[in-house]
C-alpha cells in the first residue's frame, strides 16, 4: 500500500468539507498569544460529552498550564464526531459518507502541539470503542514517516468504579502511544504511576474523587513539563 503523506491528509480533509473551524468550535482552552507556545492538546474519547471524562481532562489541561505562561491548551471532544475504525485497515467508506478524522489532522500534527494526552473512559476494562478507532486511525500518521514522534504523551482514564480497569485502560493506550513513537509520560510526583485514573462514580462526580483528580493534575504537569524540557 502506497505511504499516505501529509499532503494527502490536508487533501483528505478538504475533500470531507469537514474544517478547522470546525474543530476550534468544539473546543476549549485558553489562548496565550504567544510566538515560543508549546500546546498541549487533549483528547475526549468518551461518546458523551462534557461528562467525567472531558472534566478530568479539563483539569489535567488546568495543571498543565500552571507550569508556565508558554503553555497554550485545548480540548477537543470527539463526542458526536464519525470516527470509523475501518478505514485504517484500507476498508472504504460507502459513497458519499464522512468520516470526522481528517479535520483533526492538522491539529494532531501542527508542529507547535507539543503533548498529546488521550483521555477515555473505561469500558469492560478498555478504552472505549471511539477511543480505538480513533487510536486506530493515527496508522496514517505511522505511514506519514511517524508523524507523532517525539511528541508528548499522556493517558487518562475514568471508570465507573474506583477499581474499574483504569490502569490496564491506560496501558492499553499507551501501547498505540509507544507504536507512534511518542514519548509516553505517567502522572508525576509524588505518586509516579501509570497515568490519570478516576472514579466517577465518586459522590458528587468524578471532582469529588480527591485521588483521581490529584493524578490528573500531576498528568498534566508532568506532561508540560516534559514538553518544555524537550522544546528547549
Ligand atoms: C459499555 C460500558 C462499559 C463500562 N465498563 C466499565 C468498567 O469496566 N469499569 C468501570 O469502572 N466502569 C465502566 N463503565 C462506566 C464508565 O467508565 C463510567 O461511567 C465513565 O464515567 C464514563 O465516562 P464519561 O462519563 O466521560 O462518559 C462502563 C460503561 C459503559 C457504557
Amino acid at each position: 500500500m502506497n505511504a499516505i503523506t501529509r499532503r494527502d491528509f490536508v487533501r483528505n480533509s478538504i475533500a470531507t468539507g469537514v474544517t478547522a473551524a470546525g474543530i476550534a468550535s468544539a473546543s476549549s482552552g485558553t489562548e496565550t498569544p504567544r510566538d515560543d507556545a508549546v500546546e498541549i492538546v487533549a483528547i475526549s474519547c468518551s461518546p458523551r460529552q462534557g461528562q467525567a471524562t472531558a472534566t478530568s481532562l479539563k483539569v489535567c489541561l488546568e495543571a498543565a498550564a500552571l507550569v508556565s505562561p508558554r503553555i497554550k491548551t485545548e480540548l477537543i471532544e470527539l463526542a458526536g464526531r464519525k470516527i470509523n475504525g475501518d478505514l485504517a485497515a484500507g476498508i472504504p467508506l460507502e459513497p458519499g459518507q464522512k468520516d470526522d478524522f481528517p479535520a483533526l489532522i492538522p491539529k494532531l500534527t501542527d508542529p507547535k502541539v507539543r503533548g498529546i494526552i488521550i483521555g477515555t473512559p473505561v469500558y469492560f476494562g478498555n478504552m472505549s470503542s471511539l477511543c480505538k478507532a480513533f487510536l486506530d486511525r493515527w496508522m496514517a500518521f505511522y505511514r506519514d514517516n511517524l508523524a507523532l514522534a517525539d511528541k508528548v504523551g499522556g493517558v487518562l482514564a475514568v471508570g465507573g468504579t474506583r477499581n474499574g480497569g483504569q490502569e490496564a485502560t491506560v496501558q492499553s493506550v499507551q501501547v498505540s502511544l509507544f507504536c507512534q513513537e511518542m514519548i509516553v509520560v505517567g502522572n508525576g510526583r509524588p505518586h509516579s504511576r501509570f497515568g490519570a485514573t478516576l472514579w466517577s462514580g465518586a459522590e458528587g462526580g468524578v471532582t469529588k474523587d480527591e485521588f483521581g483528580m490529584t493524578t490528573a493534575r500531576n498528568l498534566g504537569r508532568r506532561v508540560a513539563e516534559t514538553a518544555l524540557r524537550i522544546q528547549s
